[in-house]
């Protein structure tokens, strides 16, 4: 198969490229934009007779347009992916989450190729910590940030294309991934990267928010699972039942790191907070025989104070502009 991956040169689409190339045959060809978020040297050591890198925006109707005529499925996952950016500055989060779904969406229509959506869990808004239930296909939609309510748009244009127009579609709604190549913003990586330049590590308010964490490579296995078995015009939800608060993730990153589990700060808490997220992926499981394999957190976070101890080369160029966009709004 030739597969286009938007925003493969990201956290999650690199780690996904990676996967496909360790366990098919398939031709890739990453579409990035290489946007803060993109990464070239995330791609660096995959060989180049299977993987090729188009730099440029989902959003050019002509270059997609030139691309889906010679590939069999495009998997979706460029994005601006970060609540907080879209709390500073929604407008790149409307380009690029609808106006650039839409584009694509207008595309697979007129070449009738195979689409694969990639979205999150924070579609469904927020469950409180008490409650039983988890996320399922049916919750109804609830978005809270800019980010996920552009998230939650891009969903129902696909929905919309697929029932309109009969896209070859399919839609995954992921819980918070964890793993190499993530961008330094984000959550585990910042503060792993805080702990090795020796700053202390920063949790949003009291900490007691909960996000249901899976490894990015089981992310990948379970995206190209749907791609191969799932059916047209589905939903299905990826998780691997691993809810944890914010405050246990740091105070396991400093344990990992041999320091004193109570060396963090307290910072501002993000406007609209989401306070717990939870995956219930049954109908992955038992309809497509998906399962993780990454079922050990601690063992998985490990390896990952490993991978950034090991390519600060890599993070370091981003780190100081990051931390400087933190401490302009506390945090
Ligand atoms: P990321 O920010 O690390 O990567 C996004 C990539 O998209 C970057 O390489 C960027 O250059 C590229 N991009 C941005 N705008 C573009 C445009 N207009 N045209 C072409 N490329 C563009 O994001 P991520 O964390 O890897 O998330 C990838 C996808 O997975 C997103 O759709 C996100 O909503 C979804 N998702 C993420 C998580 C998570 O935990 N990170 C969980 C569930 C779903
Ligand atoms: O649930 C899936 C989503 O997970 C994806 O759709 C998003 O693209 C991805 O960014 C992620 O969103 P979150 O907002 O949950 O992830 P983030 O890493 O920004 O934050 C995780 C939790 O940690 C959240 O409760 C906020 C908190 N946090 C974050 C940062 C950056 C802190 O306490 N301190 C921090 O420094």
């Amino acid at each position: 198969m030739k597969l286009i991956v938007t925003g493969g040169a990201g956290f999650i689409g690199s780690n996904f490229v990676h996967h496909v190339v360790a366990h098919t045959d398939h031709q890739i060809t990453v579409l990035d934009k290489l946007t803060y978020a993109g990464n070239a040297a995330s791609l660096e050591d995959l060989p180049e007779d299977r993987v090729r890198l188009v730099v440029g925006d989902i959003g050019d109707a002509d270059l997609i347009d030139d691309l889906f005529r010679r590939h069999d499925a495009v998997v979706h996952y460029a994005a601006e992916s970060h609540n907080d950016n879209s709390l500073a500055d929604p407008r790149p989060f409307l380009d690029t989450n609808i106006v650039g779904t839409y584009t694509l969406l207008e595309a697979a229509r007129r070449h009738d190729i195979r689409f694969h959506h990639v979205s999150t869990d924070e579609v469904y808004g927020d469950l409180e910590l008490d409650d039983p239930d988890r996320f399922t296909e049916s919750t109804p939609y609830n978005p809270s940030s800019p980010y996920s309510s552009t998230k939650a748009g891009s969903d129902l244009l696909v929905r919309a294309w697929i029932r309109s127009f009969g896209v070859r579609a399919t839609i995954s709604n992921c819980s918070n991934n964890y793993g190499p190549y993530q961008h330094v913003e984000k959550f585990i990586p910042r503060q792993i990267t805080n702990v090795l330049r020796g700053i202390r590590p920063k949790l949003y308010g009291a900490g007691l928010n909960v996000r249901d964490w899976i490894h990015a490579d089981d992310h990948s296995s379970a995206v190209l699972t749907i791609l191969g078995t799932g059916v047209i015009g589905e939903t299905y939800l990826i998780g691997a039942d691993g809810e944890r608060s914010n405050k246990d993730v740091v105070e396991l990153i400093l344990e990992l790191s041999g320091l004193p589990t109570d060396a963090y700060d307290h910072v501002v808490d993000r406007a609209g907070h989401d306070l717990r997220y939870a995956i219930d992926s049954t109908k992955l499981r038992t309809e497509l025989g998906w399962r993780p394999a990454y079922r050990d957190f601690r063992e998985g976070l490990a390896a990952t104070i490993e991978w950034y101890r090991a390519h600060e080369p890599w993070w370091s160029p981003a780190k100081d502009a990051t931390e400087a966009f933190y401490a302009a709004q506390g945090q």
